[in-house]
């Protein structure tokens, strides 16, 4: 064994060299890694016993990508274009031998080298889209050679893992390995190559499945079409399309330099610069400064849920997608059947997508238990209120449960705005109380606010991150307020809406600005699709708002054909005269003269509120850190992923700009602009939310 570098060795078992890389967690493509394959492959070619090259990885997985945290430093050491050609123009056949994942860089490594071998349980990919970036090493020209232009297209804009065997059927890998016996798999079947006397199989010289997209150039239009609203606002992906594009029509090393010139473009921009922000932010929410990893955790065999609602039943299909049992309970048989039903409802949809066979949906529905009694939570190791959205009924609740629930079980209240210590208060253990605060569809939604109480226990805490973690949620902690941290933020950009169009805009010309900034819908639209009526009572209403003077007309959102806007059998939206009218009215009534407001403001007034609210949820240590928040807000509330999230955002504009914007709307508006202490503090020492304290 002959170490190249600290973290790559060469080994020599008879005529076959095996370079192994370990470099943890993820073996990424470092300088070190980089200048150890290169320097592993030039000793093995000198040796002139070796006849074959076997690279493998030590660790949990071959090479995961190009090192995220180095983009936008200066280079050092090998160049990946450079250790990847060394690979491919060695003198004998190398084999990359895969485990874990072979992702981004790391798998083109694998494409640079004359076969790939695989053990079942690898998977390969090039996820770099989602890091608002194209396969900068040849992933872009290489893998359509391999597995045609199509599937190209769809596996890199996707960014998909694909397993295993996937990859064999599609030609990525050229032999499975038994599993735990890679490198002995990847050793014979070295020796079977040369035995045979296999040419040096390299990808850039296949050309067949390119000669047949050549015949069809029309597939890439058609490719932008499909796809048009999942692309909407990204710049990678239409980057991608183009690399393809190049890889059909131009020879192998001018597609190489296009893909260079397109991917150094993406690595500038700032929609790389957020997303890859995002990716670290995703893995920062699990840590938790005073819950150590060692945490112990609680049982959560046994989940039970109070309330077969929408949320209650949706909230459920997580814990039976994992394979736990849960109970559910209601107050009445025929909603309970409802509830039951929907369930089923959903996984039959699914299955018809083909997405889950019946026996899948008939084991999962086999795991529900639907009851009348809450006395059946007795085994219940962690129990979810999902019911009204009242602190009289949720405190009777909790009461009860405190009389049932066994000692030690997670007492879980799914509000979205209720003070969870009150609530907490009403048994006699609120350390075993937590908010768990899924969002609507609970079994769609990835995001999960875990809200803490002033007394929840550690372990409890850890028990339901983790179980967040298991139910595929990205779960944020975050403290006890009104609204938590994405229904506070999201009431200052509400509160603006209403005004700015008051002030003179119109409901349309909101929301067109906020798709237009990368939000899947406006504030109204959704507002239309949620229900105008969620909370309204046509006793208690006053007339003295939109909302209001919509929902006494009837116009309670799509579902009566009309609210902000008019919507046709399809539900298809347009403008509606008549809430201009209204509008005109309200404002007349309220001693309101109606301005040109511009789109910058409609902006800058929906979004430095939210921005300004983060920082007095910071301040008031409700969120752990910037990034939480910004995870909350993508993953809960449709904020842009290009854009980083609210904090993000504010960072980028460079809380100057935000601050003095503050100010402004401050001496022009009033209170509701008054910048935060935090805001004022790093804007003067020109510091940004994400800097370390
Ligand atoms: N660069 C730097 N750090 C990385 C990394 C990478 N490519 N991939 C993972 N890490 C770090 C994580 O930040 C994490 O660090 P932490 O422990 O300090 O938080 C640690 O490695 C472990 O990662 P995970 O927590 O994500 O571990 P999992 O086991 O859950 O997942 C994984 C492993 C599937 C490899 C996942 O980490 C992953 O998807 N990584 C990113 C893969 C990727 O995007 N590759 C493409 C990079 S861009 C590229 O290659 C450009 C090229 O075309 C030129």
């Amino acid at each position: 064994m002959t170490s190249i570098n600290s973290v790559t060795e060469l080994d020599v078992e008879g005529d076959i060299a095996v370079l192994t890389l370990n470099s943890p967690p993820v073996n990424a493509l470092s300088a070190d890694v980089r200048d150890g394959l290169a320097l592993g492959v030039a000793q093995a070619a000198a040796n002139p016993t070796v006849r074959a090259l076997v690279i493998i990885c030590a660790g949990k997985t071959f090479i995961a990508g190009a090192d995220i945290a180095a983009f936008g430093k200066p280079p050092k050491g090998t160049s990946t274009l450079e250790t990847l050609r060394s690979i491919e123009a060695a003198r004998m056949p190398v084999i990359a031998a895969i485990h874990g994942t072979a992702l981004g860089g790391g798998f083109e490594v694998a494409l640079a080298c004359h076969y790939r071998v695989a053990v079942p349980s690898a998977k390969c990919g090039l996820p770099e889209v989602k890091l608002g970036l194209l396969p900068g090493a040849g992933g872009t020209q290489r893998l359509p050679r391999i597995v045609g232009v199509e599937n190209a297209l769809e596996i890199i804009t996707s960014g998909q893992q694909i397993g295993a065997r996937a990859c064999l059927e599609k030609g990525m890998v050229d032999a499975l390995v038994d599993e735990g016996q890679l490198r002995q798999g990847a050793l014979a079947f070295a020796r079977q190559v040369l035995a045979e006397n296999r040419p040096l199989k390299k990808v850039r010289d296949l050309d067949d499945k390119l000669v047949a997209a050549r015949s069809k150039p029309e597939v890439f239009a058609e490719f932008r079409k499909a796809n048009a609203k999942k692309f909407r606002g990204f710049e990678a992906p239409e980057s991608i399309i183009r690399c393809v594009e190049a890889a059909v029509n131009l020879p192998f090393d001018e597609g190489m330099a296009f893909e260079r010139s397109l991917f150094l473009e993406l690595v500038a921009s700032s929609q790389s610069a957020a997303q890859r922000y995002v990716f670290f932010a995703e893995r920062a929410v699990w840590k938790l400064p005073d819950v150590p990893d060692d945490t112990p955790v609680l049982p959560a065999a046994r989940v039970g849920i109070v309330g077969a609602g929408t949320m209650g039943g949706g909230i459920a299909m997580n814990f039976l997608n994992i394979g736990l049992p849960v109970t559910i309970v209601e107050t009445r048989q025929d909603a309970l059947d409802r509830g039951v039903a929907t369930i089923r409802r959903n996984y039959e949809n699914t299955a018809k997508r083909g997405r889950l066979t019946l026996t899948d949906v008939d084991q999962r529905m086999a795991l529900l238990t639907p009851t009348l009694s809450l006395d059946a939570l007795a085994d219940s190791d962690l129990v979810i209120e999902a019911v009204f959205e009242d602190m009289a009924v949720k405190k009777t609740l909790f009461a009860r449960l405190d009389t049932i629930a066994k000692p030690g079980a997670v007492l879980a209240t799914n509000t979205s705005r209720l003070d969870v210590n009150e609530i907490a208060a009403a048994t006699t253990r609120p350390e075993s109380v937590i908010g768990l605060h899924f969002f609507s569809p609970a079994n769609v939604m990835r995001l999960l606010e875990v809200v803490r109480g002033d007394k929840t226990s550690k372990p409890v805490i850890a028990t339901s991150m983790k179980l967040a973690r298991k139910i595929g949620k990205i779960a944020a902690l975050v403290g006890v307020c009104p609204g938590f941290v994405g229904n506070r933020m999201l009431a200052q950009r509400q509160r603006e809406a209403q005004q700015l169009v008051l002030e003179g805009a119109m409901p349309w010309d909101v929301d067109r600005v906020l798709v237009d900034f990368g939000f899947p819908m406006g504030p109204f639209a959704m507002s239309d699709l949620a229900g105008l009526d969620l909370g309204w009572t046509r006793e208690a209403s006053t007339g003295q708002t939109m909302r209001e003077i919509l929902c006494e007309l009837d116009r309670r959102g799509q579902k009566t054909g009309a609210g902000y806007y008019d919507y046709d059998a399809q539900r298809n939206a347009t403008p509606s005269p008549v809430v201009e009218k209204l509008i005109l009215e309200l404002a007349t009534r309220k001693g309101i003269t109606r301005r040109a407001v511009s789109d910058a403001e409609i902006l800058e007034r929906c979004i430095y509120p939210m921005v300004n609210e983060g920082a007095k949820i910071l301040e008031e240590g409700k969120a752990i850190r910037a990034s939480d928040i910004d995870i909350v807000w993508i993953n809960g509330y449709g904020w842009p992923a290009y854009r980083g999230g609210p904090m993000f955002y504010g960072d980028s504009l460079g809380l100057g700009v935000v601050r003095d914007k503050m100010r402004e709307f401050h001496a022009r508006l009033g209170d509701d602009f008054r910048p935060s202490n935090l805001l004022e503090k790093l804007a003067n020492e020109g510091r940004r939310f994400q800097d370390p304290a």
